[in-house]
């Protein structure tokens, strides 16, 4: 998608390193970071200079071809993989990402391991951005379905950044979006801020300006009034694990929009690549939820006069504060989910009818 009317993606491959556009800069400044070792890599995940789930996937990926670059022993890539994976525990694309660049490399000869390796990584970003696309295409119908009804702009909620972002290109919330827009449907959208981080604030507004998407920013507290006044036509957000019986785990506060969708009859899909399905835990008690450092509640950033971006506290210093970055939708409250094989229920069943 474009920032400043050029095209990007948000992760590529050249002249040996891997480059990624540092989201911790943005919206004020865009800076492109040069990742050159592993270490970088998986720093960059740990400091969110890049976030998303699927993301994050494409960036453990290629931070095992950066290993590779450094050292082509199978059992030292292992002991990268663990690393790459302990990084940030929520998103299961890291792990699946990770997991399928070992199977891939697994056997192979070391002298063609690096061109395998950055093949595979290459391989996967590919594969989301096809993904993601597809998850437009499925979700237009959505939207197109309610502007039919409505003969009036499309008002859609979306909690954090789930836009291209956070994926290789086009977003898993945002790709119907970016679709309905192609196809002439207006929309606008609702964009809750996202405390602590702020990523709607940041990252989804700006990139919904980029493209010229009408969007308002609001305080993450706000949804529930705009729906009982019958002001959100729709939600759509992202997911960083859903699990096969359709519980959905996202970003703090997707769970209350969630709550409030459901008294308020608004749809509330998510929006996935199959990537972000986790097969294997029953009970989202189990999920990982990441517990990051309190400081990003006590303390904003942003410009100051002179153009500097600027970290301020804004609590009582001697207060606690506790920062969960994840939480459970359970699914009786989604509406469905759109993925790149189509929309179905928040169920096992669902599931298995679109993947198994
Ligand atoms: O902590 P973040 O910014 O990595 O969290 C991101 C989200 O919660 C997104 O909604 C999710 O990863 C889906 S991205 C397409």
């Amino acid at each position: 998608m474009k920032i400043q009317n050029k095209e990007y993606r948000t992760i590529w491959y050249e002249d040996d390193v891997v480059k990624i556009i540092d989201q911790t800069k943005l919206p004020h400044q865009f800076v492109v970071k040069n990742l050159k070792t592993v270490k970088d890599a998986i720093n960059a995940i740990k400091v969110m200079e890049v976030r998303g789930a699927p993301l994050i996937g494409g960036t453990a990926a290629y931070g095992i071809a950066l290993a590779a670059q450094e050292n082509t022993d199978y059992e030292f890539l292992k002991k990268i993989a663990e690393e790459l994976i302990r990084s940030r525990p929520t998103a299961i694309n890291l792990q699946w990402a990770v997991n399928r660049m070992m199977k891939k490399l697994l056997g192979i000869n070391s002298n063609k391991i690096l061109n395998t390796a950055l093949k595979e990584a290459k391989e996967i970003c590919d594969e989301d951005e096809k993904f993601c696309e597809n998850i437009g295409i499925n979700g237009l119908k959505i939207i197109e379905e309610i502007y039919n009804k409505k003969k009036d702009t499309v008002n859609i909620l979306t909690h954090c950044n789930a836009g291209w972002l956070a994926t290789i290109n086009w977003g898993t919330a945002t790709s119907p979006i970016y679709h309905a827009q192609k196809k002439g449907i207006p929309v606008h959208i609702w964009v809750d801020e996202t405390r602590p981080r702020n990523q709607g604030a940041n990252l989804t507004s700006y990139e919904l300006n980029e493209e010229e998407i009408p969007n308002t920013i609001i305080a993450d507290n706000t949804g529930g009034i705009l729906m009982q006044r019958g002001e959100v036509d729709l939600c759509i957000v992202g997911t960083d694990r859903t699990l096969s019986n359709g519980d959905v785990c996202n970003k703090i506060g997707t769970y209350l929009k969630a709550l409030a969708a459901y008294d308020n009859n608004v749809p509330f899909y998510v929006a996935l690549p199959s990537s972000t399905i986790d097969w294997d835990i029953k009970d989202s008690k189990n999920i990982p939820i990441e517990e990051r450092n309190s400081e990003e509640l006590s303390h904003v950033e942003g410009i100051d006069e002179n153009n500097e971006i600027k970290k301020v506290l804004i609590y009582p210093s001697k207060s606690k504060a506790m920062n969960l970055a994840f939480d459970i939708t359970p699914a009786k409250y989604v509406t469905g989910l759109i993925t790149e094989k189509g929309i179905c229920e928040a169920s096992l069943e669902g599931l298995k009818n679109l993947f198994k």
